[in-house]
């Protein structure tokens, strides 16, 4: 028996088998505790060496079965320390915790850094402008004077005058081209800017929103032609909307600040929405050489120096390139629509 039960307890892997074990010899109908009640049935001559014998054999198991116990539980606490262990030397855990959401970069910032990107290649810098501006320079200079009839185009937002002087109120921009002038007046010649930003106009539809985002560029040098204003900006679209044969039209149009200029249309299907398909056109930029007088009043030379300058919408090129229907979504914050579109970090 006492083979037995060594085997036995060396078998019992856990505190719960062990118990299995003692109660097996211990308790009320145990193996040990069966053996004690039948010395009542042993003859008289033989019951004290059987019951002295039986004795050490409980004495003997007994402590068996304690030293059983002491490696179990000894081991048990082992694992416990092992699976509860603080390591202090770990790094600390992600933040968000694994399995949460991250933040991902928003259609228009993504596309703002598409058009750095892209102009970047082609030996663009980044300029920015102030939201409020003169009206100087968001329509004076440009070649827009008080009583023109493109300042009505513009539905702009006016800002109180300034106190003191007669000076004109200022505007909140309505489009990015008043960087142009900055830019001039600021630097020297040869320039090659392109100015991502804000810009505002009273108006709110499903396509507009009274705050959008516009890019302007500027390129003054010398000897600057028309062809160097399409081949950069057919470069960059075909290059934008990953179309390699994208067409591309350029068509006649006016701008005070640009002469001559031409509005830029992409060659879609009308129906399906599909661009590069199809025998519609879509008209997606304004663009033309810059006005003399622009390059006059900006302290530039027009006999010297020549340019070109563009602008578009950056809601506008992001909502074709991705098939979105509404423009009131870029500024709604609805967390289904932004993990739709937006980029990974
Ligand atoms: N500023 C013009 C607009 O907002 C776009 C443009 C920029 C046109 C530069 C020509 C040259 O409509």
């Amino acid at each position: 028996l006492e083979a037995e039960t060594a085997a036995a307890l060396d078998a019992a892997g856990d505190l719960r088998a062990w118990d299995a074990v003692r109660i097996g010899l211990l308790g009320k109908s145990g193996r040990l505790t069966a053996l004690l009640k039948g010395l009542g049935q042993v003859p008289a001559e033989q019951r004290r060496e059987r019951g002295a014998a039986l004795n050490r054999l409980k004495t003997a198991l007994e402590a068996r079965i304690e030293a059983r116990r002491g490696a179990l539980e000894a081991a048990a606490l082992e694992a416990r320390l092992a699976a509860e262990r603080l390591d202090v030397t770990l790094p600390p855990r992600p933040h968000p915790p694994a399995g949460a959401e991250a933040g991902g970069i928003h259609p228009i910032s993504r596309t703002i850094e598409e058009l750095v990107a892209l102009f970047g290649a082609q030996g663009f810098s980044v300029a920015e402008g102030p939201d409020i501006e003169s009206d100087w320079h968001n329509f004076g200079a440009l070649n827009i004077p008080e009583h023109h009839p493109a300042r009505q185009d513009h539905d702009t937002f006016y800002l109180p005058a300034l106190p003191g002087a007669n000076a004109r109120r200022p505007v909140l921009r309505t489009h990015t081209s008043p960087v142009q002038i900055r830019t001039m007046v600021a630097q020297e010649p040869p320039i090659r800017v392109i100015v991502p930003g804000r810009t505002w106009r009273a108006d709110h539809d499903a396509t507009h929103s009274p705050m959008f985002h516009q890019v302007e560029g500027l390129v003054i040098d010398r000897g600057i032609t028309l062809g160097h204003l399409k081949g950069c900006l057919i470069d960059f679209l075909r290059a934008f909307f990953g179309i390699a044969d994208l067409p591309v039209r350029f068509r006649a149009s006016y701008f005070p600040f640009t002469e001559p200029s031409m509005e830029v249309d992409i060659g879609w299907d009308r129906k399906s929405g599909e661009l590069g398909k199809g025998t519609d056109w879509l008209e997606i930029l304004g663009s033309g050489m810059v006005h003399p007088r622009v390059l006059a009043n900006c302290g530039i030379d027009p006999r010297e120096w020549q340019g070109f300058a563009f602008g578009m919408g950056i809601e506008r090129i992001t909502m074709l390139k991705h098939g979105m229907p509404d423009l009131r979504p870029f500024y709604e914050s609805d967390v289904r629509w932004l993990r739709h579109y937006a980029a990974d970090p």
